[in-house]
C-alpha cells in the first residue's frame, strides 16, 4: 500500500502547526514542518550578515546553506523541539525577524529546490507536511490535502496570544499588518506561490477550536481513505 501522505498548507496563523502535530500523533505518522526548515536558513542566514532579499552572491551562500543544513526535529507532539546540530533553536526560529526573514529565503527558487528535495526524502514513508507548498509541489500526489484559513484579524490575534504567553507584549495591529504583508508575498511569488491544490479540502479554523479543528482533519481524512 502506498504510505499516507497528509499535506496541510495555508497561510501564517491559521492553526497550522497544532493542528497537524496532533493529527500526526493521532494517526501514528511523523510530523513535518517545513516551514522550520526555511526559517532554519533564515536563522543562519541572518547570523552570517547575508543581506536579504539575496544578491546573486547572497542566493549563492543561501544554496549553500540549504544544502548542508542539520535540521533536526526532537521533543513531544505538545512540546515540538528544533535543533541545528546539537543546538536547540525552537525558541529562535520563532522570532518574528526570523518570520520575515523565512519569507524572503523562500522566494529563492535554488532554495526550494534543495529543501524540497530533502522534504521529499522525509515523508516518503508516510507523514503529515506542514507548509505552502506541500499539496501543489512537494507531494501533488498525496491521498489526503487540506488548505486552512482563517480571518487575517484572528491569525493576528493568535500570534499576539502565543506571543503573550512568552513574555511578549506585541502591537496587534502591527502584527496583523505583518501577517496581511507576508500572505501577499507568499502568494504573489513567482516560485511555489501560497495557494490550494485543485483536490485540496479547506478547512476555515476562524470559529473552531484546536480540538473541533483536529476532530474536522481526522474525520475528512477517513472520508478521503
Ligand atoms: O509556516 P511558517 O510560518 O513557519 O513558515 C515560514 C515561512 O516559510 C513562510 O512565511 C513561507 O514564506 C515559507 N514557507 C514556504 N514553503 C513552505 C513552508 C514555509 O515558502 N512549505
Amino acid at each position: 500500500e502506498e504510505p499516507l501522505v497528509i499535506a496541510i498548507d495555508g497561510p501564517a496563523g491559521a492553526g497550522k502547526s497544532a493542528a497537524a502535530r496532533l493529527l500526526a500523533a493521532r494517526l501514528g505518522l511523523p510530523y513535518v514542518d517545513t516551514g522550520a526548515m526555511y526559517r532554519a536558513v533564515a536563522l543562519l542566514a541572518l547570523e552570517q550578515g547575508i543581506a536579504l532579499p539575496p544578491d546573486e552572491q547572497g542566493k549563492a551562500r543561501l544554496v549553500l546553506l540549504a544544502r548542508h543544513l542539520d535540521v533536526r526535529f526532537g521533543g513531544t507532539p505538545a512540546s515540538p523541539r528544533v535543533f541545528l546540530g546539537a543546538r536547540e533553536v525552537t525558541s529562535a526560529l520563532r522570532r518574528e525577524e526570523v518570520s520575515r526573514a523565512a519569507s524572503l529565503v523562500s522566494a529563492v527558487p535554488e532554495v526550494r529546490e534543495e529543501l524540497v528535495r530533502r522534504q521529499r526524502a522525509l515523508g516518503q514513508a508516510g507523514a503529515v507536511m506542514e507548509g505552502r507548498d506541500i499539496g501543489t509541489v512537494v507531494f501533488p500526489q498525496a491521498r489526503v490535502k487540506f488548505f486552512l484559513t482563517a480571518r487575517p484579524e484572528v491569525r493576528g490575534k493568535r500570534r499576539y496570544d502565543e506571543l503573550a504567553k512568552q513574555g511578549v507584549k506585541a502591537d496587534l495591529e502591527a502584527i496583523v499588518s505583518e501577517i496581511r504583508e507576508r500572505d501577499l508575498r507568499d502568494s504573489t511569488r513567482k516560485v511555489s506561490p501560497l495557494r490550494p491544490a485543485d483536490d485540496a479540502m479547506v478547512v476555515d479554523t476562524s470559529d473552531l477550536n484546536l480540538e473541533q479543528v483536529v476532530e474536522e482533519l481526522l474525520k475528512l481524512t477517513h472520508q478521503r481513505l
